[in-house]
């Protein structure tokens, strides 16, 4: 048996949704909708815990800074302790990696001509830890194995929708070669539309989120060619997050000549702080 990719998830990683769950302010007005849209997600998630989640995210200069800006960064460690990104770490688990199938991706991968960087150690900020408690809520320690991937999203140059699509691709490559018997999704984060700075701040593009989340499911080809500037332009300076979700779109079946996946999950909400929050299970089976 080898290892399976047996679905992809998507999801914002908005800093105040991550201080809502910690305070227990879920319930109230503001944060409702948001987190009655987000109950199905986690039911589906309970339903089909992977053995370890591929987590695509960017750091936001708390691991990483200008002095050392990789564009693609593979967890390899044991263990990833939560950033504290100014106001003391989140009270989240510690995130497990999986050292092994981490170093069969970094080999495989880099053969395949991806140069990723490989980190042993490195804090994890909101852009990972966020989307994990959206998916899993507050487990005492997290319900699987996590290998980071961050991505350079901050400064640029960034990486291109189509490296990002391929760089799935080689990760299903990799995963599927894997001599073990373990459940694996790859989940795509950041998004959706936002800018958080400058003379647009609190941007959000709503039917252009819309048809990113469409073009994901049904056109993944064809949205990987859509040039960076579309991005910043259409979703805002921060908006740019969004090419992080063809990564883990790369990495499904369809994409190598097997099926379409199925939509089990997809949800929509503005706003969460500043951003546009969207939600996408893609299921293999
Ligand atoms: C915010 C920060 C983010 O990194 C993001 O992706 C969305 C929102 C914020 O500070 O509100
Ligand atoms: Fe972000």
């Amino acid at each position: 048996m080898s290892a399976t990719i047996t679905a992809s998830a998507y999801t914002s990683h908005v800093p105040a949704i991550g201080v809502a769950i910690d305070r227990g302010l879920t319930g109230e007005e503001y944060w409702q909708p948001l987190f009655a849209g987000t109950e199905a997600a986690r039911g589906w998630m309970s339903d089909h815990t992977p053995d370890v989640v591929i987590l695509v995210y960017n750091d936001h200069g708390n691991a990483f800074s200008l002095d050392l800006i990789p564009t693609f960064a593979l967890g390899t460690g044991e263990s990833f302790e939560p950033a504290d990104e100014g106001w003391g770490a989140r009270p989240v688990p510690t995130v497990y990696g999986h050292p092994d199938l981490a170093a069969h991706v970094a080999q495989s991968v880099i053969q395949q001509d991806f140069d990723l960087t490989l980190v042993n150690r490195m804090a994890v900020d909101h852009g990972l830890t966020v989307p994990l408690s959206i998916m899993f809520d507050q487990p005492v320690e997290w319900p699987c194995r996590v290998i980071p991937l961050a991505v350079n999203v901050v400064q640029y140059p960034v990486p291109s929708g189509r490296r990002c699509l391929e760089l799935g691709k080689a990760i299903r490559r990799a995963v599927e070669t894997f001599d073990d018997d373990l459940d694996v999704q790859v989940w795509g984060t950041g998004g959706m539309s936002h800018q958080l700075q400058g003379r647009r701040a609190g941007l959000i593009n709503q039917p252009w989120d819309h048809d990113f989340m469409e073009r994901l499911i049904a056109d993944p080809e064809g949205l990987a060619e859509m040039p960076h500037v579309e991005y910043v332009r259409e979703a805002g300076s921060e908006g740019i997050e969004l090419v992080m979700w063809l990564i883990a779109r790369g990495a499904m079946a369809d994409l190598a000549g097997g099926d379409a996946p199925s939509v089990a999950h997809r949800f929509y909400h503005v706003p969460a702080s500043n951003t546009a929050v969207g939600q996408l299970i893609l299921d293999a089976a």
